[in-house]
């Protein structure tokens, strides 16, 4: 949800923003911007789109070796130039990720100083705040500007009269900072930072990063000198590349076995038996002990691999579970106290609603356990205790590994506390780890028919409605399934428990009706077969899903198409299904010529409430 860098350094500055902002694009795509000093003064360039109509207009001649860009998703005021960052007021230029709540209050008082908004946005009220404040001392003039701004912000800020220094604060929204040979950088994300240093830190809340080429001092608001805790980055620039694919989501749908065996190995612990085993993640088993209800929060892909992780957890450990949207959980009053365990599910650990969530449950006197990709973010440092997935830089909008990664880490989680519970011995979970030990050929096997898949979409191409139908897990990959192929091929699609088909939604399904059936699991079997059954009847074009046992059993006549998930328990068939769904989706959208990585009006991470 919009990305910001700033660089100060030895470097072409123009060149180097231009690069980062490519690389935060996923961020938000509906303009770009930056603004440099050069020898005469702040030069400010903006363009409506992608960065690369940035790019071309950027003056060649343009020196600068400091400056900030903006990439946006556009929230308060259009999609325009005038509304595109960086924002100007008298001597502040800025750049901001987040939302300023109180922006029109502070305009209307700001009124009374003469500054009136040239742009709709909240952050050229935020500029203009600033710029109220400033005379000279920036410190000063951020305490100001902290004690009136509410909402999120992280901010990168220039001071005309102070050249070749960036100011950066933050609240809620994330901002990463390294320093290197070629200059000091921030930005929204780390990608951004790999190409100068794997040793990064993340600026801390309300504290602020005063950014020079020499390098990067952080102080708090009063003056008083700190050292933020520096991290390691465990990847390197190839692994936020294409590396040879057409797109980013092709790409990480293929490293999808590497990912998920990062996520199990580290906690595999062989011995007699293969258990999970989390003291290198410090949870300990009390965690799960003390819990007499979960609660597991989270947004869009990462809350559908919480509602599959509800329907295991409650298979094998008997305890109530259930599965919140986080934006609508932090306003629910939800019954929480010192025995409920919230489990927090997110991919960049920054989206706002499940921070938000996070927080409420702590006040509450929960114990909450984070399940997140990207080391170091908000939630994963917030959180009691976290389990990362180390699925790697996702970049597509339309999330896949990291989703496989998040149930593995779910599986493991189920696992464990079923174990510690005694609800399963250990052969039981040892069974169960092998199955999960294999997820990764599992998947493998997969992808060398992913040419079934390719063909099969060209059907999917044309269609303007589909349907997602699932019983148990299989709804819960359904609404998975249902979202990857709405987000990037724009077809409007909607996942329905197989069952309840009938109360309504049957209505819309007529001669050539794209239905895409989930029959993984035997305990219901039967019964998604009757509701294949239902729509055939009515004319449906049905993509059947079965795993391979099933396949010579199946009646004449009631699919199309068939995908077939290699022999394997049915625990573990999700993984399969999952990847067959993400290929469905990327086929299609490919095939209608669109922008796979980066769909219209979305953004990877939204730190936006
Ligand atoms: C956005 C992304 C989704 C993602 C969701 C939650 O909507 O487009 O792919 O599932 O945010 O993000 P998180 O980072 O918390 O997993």
């Amino acid at each position: 949800m919009c990305g910001i860098i700033g660089f100060c350094g030895y470097l072409d500055a123009k060149e180097e923003l231009v690069k980062g902002l490519a690389e935060l694009e996923y961020r938000g795509y509906d303009s770009a911007g930056i603004a440099c000093f050069t020898e005469q003064g702040i030069e400010v360039v903006k363009s409506v789109g992608k960065v690369e109509g940035l790019r071309n207009r950027i003056p060649a001649k343009m020196e600068t070796g400091c400056g900030i860009g903006h990439t946006r998703w556009a929230t308060h005021g259009g999609v325009s130039e005038i509304n595109a960052h960086p924002h100007t007021c008298g001597s502040v230029t800025m750049i901001h990720n987040g939302i300023i709540e109180n922006y029109h209050a502070l305009a209307e008082e700001l009124k009374e100083t003469g500054r009136t908004p040239v742009s709709q946005t909240d952050t050229e009220i935020a500029a203009m705040l600033l710029d109220s404040l400033y005379q000279g001392d920036a410190l000063a003039a951020l305490r100001g500007a902290v004690e009136k701004l509410e909402g999120a912000y992280a901010f990168c800020i220039l001071f005309a009269d102070q050249k070749d220094v960036i100011y950066c604060i933050r609240k809620g929204s994330p901002l990463v900072c390294c320093s290197s040979e070629e200059g000091s950088v921030v930005a929204s994300d780390m990608v951004a930072l790999l190409r100068y240093s794997k040793e990064y830190f993340v600026l801390p809340e309300f504290q602020v990063a005063k950014v020079t080429k020499s390098g990067i001092s952080v102080t708090e608001l009063d003056g008083t000198e700190v050292s933020p805790s520096m991290l390691s980055i465990q990847w390197d620039m190839s692994a936020a590349q294409k590396n040879g694919f057409k797109h980013y989501m092709l790409k990480e749908i293929h490293e999808q076995p590497e990912a998920i065996r990062r996520t199990l190995t580290p906690r595999m612990k062989k011995g007699r038996y293969l258990l999970p085993d989390f003291a290198e993640d410090g949870i300990p088993d009390t965690v799960f002990l003390q819990a007499d209800r979960i609660v597991i929060a989270a947004c869009g892909t990462a809350m559908h691999a919480g509602m599959l992780g509800r329907i295991l957890m409650e298979r094998l450990l008997r305890i109530p579970v259930s599965v919140e949207v986080a934006s609508e959980f932090r306003y629910a009053d939800p019954i929480l106290d010192e025995k409920s365990l919230v489990i927090l599910v997110s991919q960049s650990g920054e989206t706002a609603d499940t921070l938000a969530a996070l927080r409420l449950a702590k006040e509450k006197g929960a114990k909450t356990l984070a399940v997140v990709n990207v080391k170091g973010s908000s939630i994963a440092r917030e959180s009691d205790y976290v389990l990362y997935t180390h699925a790697g830089p996702e970049i597509a909008v339309a999330s896949t590994k990291a989703y496989t990664a998040q149930l593995a880490a779910l599986y493991l989680l189920v696992f464990r506390f079923a174990y510690v519970a005694g609800k399963i011995s250990a052969e039981e979970v040892s069974g169960y780890m092998k199955e999960l030990d294999g997820v990764g050929e599992l998947i493998e096997k997969v992808l060398e028919r992913k040419e079934q898949v390719k063909e099969l979409s060209k059907r999917l191409t044309p269609v303007q409605d589909l349907f997602f139908i699932g019983r148990g897990l299989d709804y819960a990959l359904a609404c998975e399934g249902s979202i990857k192929l709405k987000e990037i091929t724009y077809i409007h699609s909607e996942a329905y428990a197989a069952g309840e088909l009938k109360h309504g939604t049957l209505s819309l399904v007529t001669g050539g009706t794209p239905v895409i059936a989930l029959a993984t699991q035997p305990e219901v079997f039967g019964k998604m077969i009757s509701n294949v059954k239902e729509v055939r009847a009515r004319g449906a074009m049905v993509i059947l899903i079965t795993k391979e046992e099933k396949k010579d059993g199946l009646e004449s006549g009631i699919f199309e198409e068939h995908l077939v998930i290699p022999f394997c328990r049915d625990i573990v068939a999700p993984f399969a299904a999952a990847v067959y769904l993400q290929l469905l989706a990327y086929y299609t959208s490919s095939y209608r010529g669109l922008d796979v990585d980066q769909p219209r009006n979305l953004a990877k991470s939204v730190t936006v409430e």
